[in-house]
C-alpha cells in the first residue's frame, strides 16, 4: 500500500526499511516505493529535502517529465524563451548559454540534488531570483516529481508559481528510457548486465520505472491542467514535434513570456526552434562531448529524437498489452496518446 509509505514530512533522513523493499526494476539503481512512485535511495533523499525546504516564489516555473520524455528539448525551449530578451540579435546567438552549457546544467533537475550540492539554484532556502550564473528573469527549475510529492509552496494557489508538463507516448518513453538505461548501468551501478528489453518492458508494465508508474504520472499533471489549466501547462512531445511553432506561443504565453507581434514577423520563434532542434543541439561541442555531473557522457540525452522509433522494437504482443494497460489505466480521464 503506497500510502503507508508516505511520511509526515518532518524527517530529514532515510530509513529505507520504511520503503518497503528495493526491486530491480527499470531504473540504473534498485528502486524503492516512495509515495507511490519509484526511485533510488539517493533520489528519495533529494526529494525529501526538496519536500521540506524547497520555498516556492511567484515567477518560478517547474519544468516536470518523466525521465525520457523530452526534458532536454523542453529545458532549452523555455530557457531560450524566458532569456531571449537577454539575446536579442537572431542571427548572433555566439553568446548564447545554450551553445556552451548543457540545458541539463541551465536548469537543473532538483531530484539529483545529492549530485550537484553545490549548484546556487538547489539552495532549496535561498529566496532570490537570480538563481544560476545566467541572467535569467526567473528561475527555470527541472523535476521529475510526480504532482502530489511537489513541495507544498509550489502547488500554493498563492503563489502564482506555474508548472509546465511535457509527456509522450509510452511506447517510446519506454524505448527511450530501456536504452538509456542500459547505457548508465555500467556508470551509476558498475552494473556491466544489459537488461533485455522482455525484462524491461515487464517492469514498465508493472509500473517499476523511475518516477513511475507512467500512468500514475501523467494522469496526476493531467488532471491538475485540467482542474487549474493558468497553474499547469499540458504538452505532448509528440505535439511539439508536429506543430513547434503553435506549442511554442503557447508554452511562451502560459509562463508570461509571449512573444510580440513584432517578434513573430522577425523569425524570433524560428530561431529558437531551430536553437532549440535535436540536430543542432546534438552537434554543439558541450552536447557531443561533455559529461552530466562528471559522470554520464551528455550524448546519450542525443539519441534519435524521432516519434514512433518504438516500431523498430516492439513485438506485436507488447504492443497490444501496453495498448490495453493505457485505455484501462487512462479511462475516463480524456488523455489519449
Ligand atoms: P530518444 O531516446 O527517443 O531519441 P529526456 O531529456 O527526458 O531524457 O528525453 C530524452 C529523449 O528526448 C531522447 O529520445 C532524446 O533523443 C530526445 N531529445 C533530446 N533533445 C531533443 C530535441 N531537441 N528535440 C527532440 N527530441 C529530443
Amino acid at each position: 500500500d503506497t500510502n503507508n509509505n508516505r511520511d509526515n514530512g518532518t524527517e530529514t533522513s532515510l530509513d529505507l526499511s520504511k520503503e518497503g523493499a528495493g526491486r530491480h526494476g527499470l531504473g540504473s539503481n534498485i528502486l524503492y516505493q516512495y509515495q507511490g512512485f519509484w526511485c533510488s535511495a539517493d533520489e528519495i533523499q533529494s526529494v525529501k529535502d526538496f519536500q521540506q525546504n524547497f520555498k516556492a516564489l511567484d515567477a518560478d516555473l517547474m519544468l516536470a517529465t518523466l525521465p525520457k520524455s523530452g526534458s532536454i528539448w523542453l529545458k532549452a525551449l523555455a530557457f531560450g524563451i524566458v532569456n531571449r530578451i537577454n539575446y536579442p540579435n537572431s542571427n548572433n546567438y555566439h553568446q548564447h548559454p545554450l551553445l556552451t552549457v548543457s540545458p541539463h546544467d541551465l536548469v537543473p533537475f532538483i531530484d539529483f540534488k545529492h549530485l550537484h550540492p553545490d549548484h546556487s539554484l538547489l539552495d532549496f532556502t535561498k529566496t532570490s531570483p537570480t538563481p544560476h550564473d545566467h541572467d535569467s528573469p526567473c528561475r527555470l527549475i527541472a523535476t521529475h516529481v510526480p504532482y502530489p510529492s511537489l513541495a507544498e509552496s509550489i502547488k500554493n494557489p498563492a503563489i502564482n508559481c506555474k508548472i509546465v508538463y511535457l509527456c509522450r507516448n509510452p511506447q517510446d518513453t519506454f524505448i527511450s528510457m530501456w536504452v538509456f538505461m542500459n547505457k548508465v548501468r555500467p556508470v551509476m551501478n558498475n552494473n556491466n548486465s544489459s537488461l533485455s528489453i522482455d525484462e524491461a518492458f515487464e517492469f514498465f508494465y508493472e509500473g517499476v520505472s523511475q518516477f513511475g508508474p507512467f500512468w500514475d504520472h501523467v494522469l496526476g499533471y493531467w488532471k491538475e491542467s485540467v482542474e487549474n489549466p493558468h497553474k499547469v501547462l499540458f504538452l505532448k512531445y509528440e505535439d511539439l514535434k508536429k506543430e513547434p511553432k503553435i506549442q511554442i506561443k503557447k508554452l511562451a504565453e502560459f509562463m508570461g513570456y509571449s512573444f510580440s507581434i513584432e517578434e513573430e514577423r522577425s523569425g524570433v520563434i524560428e530561431d529558437i526552434i531551430s536553437l532549440c532542434s535535436f540536430e543542432h543541439l546534438k552537434n554543439l561541442d558541450v552536447n557531443k562531448n561533455g559529461y552530466w555531473q562528471n559522470l554520464i557522457e551528455s550524448k546519450i540525452y542525443f539519441r534519435k529524437g524521432e516519434v514512433g522509433d518504438w516500431k523498430n522494437y516492439l513485438t506485436p504482443l507488447m504492443v497490444d498489452r501496453l495498448d490495453r494497460l493505457m485505455e484501462e489505466k487512462l479511462h475516463g480521464s480524456r488523455l489519449v496518446f
